[in-house]
């Protein structure tokens, strides 16, 4: 199978990355690869082992994790860990996980290894432009600071939530401050990446607009 049986979807944190990959990979009948949850598996793992900052450099320490996914639970060896990284605790440390050469390496090639097998949609910040730089439909997902810490905020429960939304606006926009400025992969579009502006569009409408861009572009009927 080509590389190219690959959608690359990369945006910043409460775009809507995940739910609207989700739901094309479920039209197409494609896998959907969520990897912004393998550099939090990693940030879990690390956090219970007292964030020692040395095993971040460390690739058999890495290798060891057994991060995977099966049936579209995330993994650490045979340990279901989906909730436990959306914990606030990793979500504040992945940026600086996520910013360490040999996790990237590490993570970079298993994401790497597991689209190669079928066809996949794989959400992120470096899909397009470092994962897969020749995936034939990149799309850049953006909307204004205040519009994502409202979805995301609604997401995690609006008013019964455990954080304001002012609390998770600062979080949001501190987090894209990281993610941007690293060396390393930093979240940036592709420049062959569609750029798709979704402050005035509903999740249908994106999920849409990038469907039948994959049908014509993979020449899907
Ligand atoms: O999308 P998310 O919030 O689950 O991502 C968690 C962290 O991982 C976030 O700080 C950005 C980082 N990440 C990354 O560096 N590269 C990716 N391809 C996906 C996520």
């Amino acid at each position: 199978m080509p590389i190219t049986q690959v959608i690359a979807i990369d945006g910043p944190s409460g775009v809507g990355k995940s739910t609207v990959a989700k739901a094309v990979a479920n039209h197409l009948g494609w896998t959907y690869l969520d990897t912004g949850a393998t550099y939090r598996a990693v940030t879990l793992a690390w956090l219970e082992a007292d964030s020692d900052p040395s095993l971040l450099e460390q690739p058999t320490w890495l290798q060891n994790l057994g991060v995977d996914f099966q049936a579209g639970d995330i993994l650490l060896g045979t340990r279901r860990v989906n909730k436990a990284i959306r914990e606030p605790e990793v979500t504040a440390n992945a940026s600086f996980v996520s910013a360490q050469a040999a996790v990237r390496t590490y993570l970079t090639e298993l994401q790497r290894q597991i689209a190669r097998k079928r066809p996949c949609i794989l959400d992120g910040r470096d899909i397009g432009t470092v994962v897969f730089p020749d995936a034939l439909l990149k799309v850049f997902l953006t909307a204004d600071d205040a519009v994502r810490a409202k979805r995301r905020w609604y997401q995690i429960g609006g008013d019964q939530a455990n954080q304001t939304l002012d609390e998770v606006l600062t979080a949001l926009q501190e987090r894209d401050r990281k993610d941007s400025s690293r060396t390393l992969a930093p979240l940036k579009p592709a420049k062959d990446a569609w750029t798709l502006e979704t402050n005035t569009l509903s999740q249908e409408e994106v999920i849409d607009r990038i469907e039948c861009e994959a049908r014509r572009r993979f020449k899907i009927n």
